[in-house]
């Protein structure tokens, strides 16, 4: 793996799917799989096979299909999820436990009533019996976002001498500060024994919409794997966005920093996703919304319709969306009017657009939106136009 290389791991079908009213049937989460592996993703976490027989099925069924990403499967760190999990990923070509343990002192305390030693033990043990399946094993410290770094990377040195070979370091609760969370990641750069032998991970939540943010800081700071999901689906508030931290990483070529992601296909995805899970996407949402390369207040328009790099950072046709568009209301100018009336078959002169648009305007006041058959309309009924 290259130095400038980040690996995309998509958590989708397994930490986007805990979102209520999203489950998915073993079909369903197949079709998903197998559209993710041809977007390019390095690893596809396929779900948690102890939860339930379903997962379990749905874990097997995308590892005899899925050739090349490798596919994995959550536990905690308990004997019994890692076998589950090793069982599932028998047929994967190249499979992957994901296990773990809480690591910030209200998991050690509230959830496990343990020390940070015996902490400790228990992620060296769960990371050592899941090896005994697997070659590829990640550990995962949770709730690292509030763990003490000092602490953690005795956590992450313990799991590395077991054998992990990936770190994952989660900002569970999507509490960090992007320059909290990169220098965490430095800081287990330049103070966790073994290091070298290991990727850090970046897994991070959206609660105070920081996840995408905080993600890109982690592989600033040297993490080459960012765990995230199509649309940004995920518990509460959410994951970090796949979509966002591949375009982000693609218009910033500065950083040094690749995926293997095709880019033309996260459009496509990211529909099939939200049709199949039922969670419709906002319109705002960055790379894949509806809106997000819709032009409406004049400005704007004019500009893109002179030069479409004045307002579009990214060129549509990256991301498999045809063309940008340009929405007419009544905070449109004479320029968007005159565009789309030309695509509909209308060249108006200079006299002509006044009036037309002059009767644009009294309309667009009363609708949201004008459409084609609207433009129609009030070109028709227009009196310069009909006199010419
Ligand atoms: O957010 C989290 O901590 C997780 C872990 C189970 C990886 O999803
Ligand atoms: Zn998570």
């Amino acid at each position: 793996m290259l130095n400038s290389e980040v690996q995309i791991f998509d958590t989708t079908l397994r930490d986007g799917e805990q979102v209520p009213g999203c489950k998915l049937n073993t079909e369903q989460k197949l079709i998903i799989a197998e559209q993710l592996e041809e977007l390019g993703v390095d690893v596809i976490e396929a779900g948690f096979p102890v939860s339930s027989p379903g997962d379990f099925k749905s874990v097997e069924e995308i590892s005899k299909k899925i050739k090349y990403a490798t596919v994995c499967g959550l536990t905690r760190a308990v004997e019994n999820d890692i076998k589950v999990a090793a069982a599932a990923l028998k047929y994967a070509k190249n499979p992957r436990i994901h296990t773990g343990i809480g690591t910030s002192d209200s998991h050690i305390k509230y959830k496990f009533n343990l020390t940070r030693d015996e902490i400790i033990e228990r992620a060296y043990s769960a990371v050592r019996f899941a090896k005994s399946f697997v070659e590829d094993v990640e550990f995962y410290a949770e709730d690292a976002g509030r763990t003490e770094n000092s602490y953690l990377a005795r956590v992450c040195e313990a799991a590395i001498k077991a054998g992990a070979t990936v770190i994952n370091i989660p900002d569970t609760t999507g509490y960090c500060l992007p320059s909290e969370y990169g220098a965490k990641i430095k800081y287990l750069k330049e103070n966790v024994n073994g290091i070298e032998k290991a990727i850090l991970s970046c897994h991070c939540h959206n609660d105070l919409g920081l996840a995408t943010a905080n993600s890109i800081e982690g592989v600033i700071n040297g993490a080459r794997q960012i765990e995230c999901t199509i649309n940004g689906i995920g518990e509460r508030a959410g994951n970090t966005a796949l979509e966002e931290v591949v375009m982000i990483l693609k218009q910033h070529p500065y950083l040094n920093l690749d995926t293997n992601i095709k880019t033309k296909n996260l459009y496509g995805i990211s529909q099939l996703v939200s049709e199949h899970m039922g969670i419709y996407t906002q319109p705002n949402k960055a790379i894949v919304g509806a809106n997000a390369f819709s032009h409406s207040s004049g400005i704007h328009q004019d500009g893109v319709i002179k030069q479409r790099e004045t307002y579009e950072i990214i060129n549509p046709k990256d991301v498999g969306v045809t063309e940008s568009s340009i929405v007419l209301t009544a905070r449109s100018g004479r320029a968007a009017l005159a565009y789309r009336a030309k695509n509909i078959g209308y060249e108006l002169t200079k006299l002509q657009l006044d009036e037309v648009y002059a009767n644009f305007l009294n309309f667009a006041d009363l609708k949201k939106q004008i459409e084609d058959n609207d433009i129609h309309q009030i070109i028709e009924t227009s009196k310069m136009y009909r006199e010419i």
